[in-house]
């Protein structure tokens, strides 16, 4: 296995750039040039000068960061790395609640494939649903495939939020349970709450704060509790260890195994040998890279991609 030096100099070497989520193994977080959540990534992509992008996370994150730069070379080091809640949703799907509910707005949760995108009028992840839904001039919005996410849109907006497929959820986050929070809570009682929106509906409402994985390592900064019991995927931990902050995972099992396919040595080969290489139908990624650029207008962010 190579050592997180020995990678960092290898992606020097070949002028390519490692993002890393921030629920990738702690050296494969070391190893990277910029650890992040979903939207910062997708951003992240397109700001680098690089022509290569590693992109240490699930598929749709290397998709996303694929289509959005077609320019660059998007390279996945392990393509059997996928969300099982993005293979959730299904064009077919998509289809049927468009025709059950003619003119609401289709938004779309990053953690769907770029399919599924391209049907969508707006793209958004846990760190700006909420407020592109309440931005949206319509009541009912059909919003998939995480129905957690859609529940706490619908929570905070007030409007109808239609889950779709119904069932949409995360595994890793589902598995949280109100009775882990209050196990982590009685066994660190001075800790502040932090959630993922993706959990359980009796989760989020024990959080002192509930966000995107950055927007939780932002909160408890902010917060300036002593320390903290995270509700989602462990990872998060080594991010917050390197910033100083004490936190304890609500369950210890909060484990993402797709995230984990990920290696130093799966980057190195990836690097070594130029693949996977992410590759999205132009056409597909045309439609989805519009529907992420109409989520980014609304909300009043300029795209990098779209920069000269
Ligand atoms: P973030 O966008 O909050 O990083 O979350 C991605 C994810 O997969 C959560 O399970
Ligand atoms: Fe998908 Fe859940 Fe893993 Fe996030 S934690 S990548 S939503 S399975």
């Amino acid at each position: 296995m190579p050592t997180v030096q020995e990678v960092r100099k290898l992606l020097e070497e070949r002028g390519a750039v490692l993002l890393a989520h921030n629920y990738q193994r702690p050296e494969v977080q070391d190893a990277a040039h910029f650890v992040g959540d979903s939207l910062e990534l997708s951003l992240k992509a397109a700001e680098v000068d690089a022509k290569i992008v590693v992109f240490a996370g699930v598929d749709f994150m290397a998709e996303q960061a694929a289509f959005l730069n077609p320019e660059k070379v998007v390279l996945h080091p392990e393509p059997l790395s996928r969300c099982p809640m993005a293979a959730m949703l299904t064009p077919e799907v998509v289809k049927e609640y468009k025709e059950k509910y003619p003119g609401a707005p289709l938004v779309v949760y990053v953690n769907s494939l770029a399919e599924v995108k391209a049907m969508a009028d707006y793209v958004v992840t846990s760190a700006n649903a909420v407020a592109l839904v309440s931005q949206l001039d319509a009541d009912t919005i059909l919003f998939g495939p995480d129905r957690h996410l859609a529940e706490y849109v619908a929570e905070r907006t007030g409007k109808s939020v239609v889950p779709l497929p119904e069932l949409g959820h995360c595994p890793v986050h589902l598995a949280i349970t109100p009775s882990d929070v209050e196990r982590a809570k009685r066994e660190h009682p001075a800790a502040r709450v932090l959630a993922h929106p993706e959990c359980v509906r009796a989760v989020r409402a024990m959080a002192d704060f509930v966000g995107s994985t950055s927007q939780m390592v932002r909160a408890a900064r902010e917060l300036g509790a002593r320390e903290y019991v995270v509700a989602t995927e462990v990872g998060l931990l080594h991010r917050l260890a390197k910033l100083g902050v004490e936190a304890y995972p609500a369950s210890p099992y909060a484990v993402c195994p797709d995230m984990k396919k990920i290696t130093l040595e799966s980057v190195a080969r990836a690097v070594l040998e130029g693949r996977e290489v992410v590759r999205v139908d132009p056409k597909i990624a045309e439609k989805a890279r519009r529907a992420v650029e109409r989520a980014f207008e609304l909300l009043g962010v300029s795209a990098p991609w779209r920069r000269s």
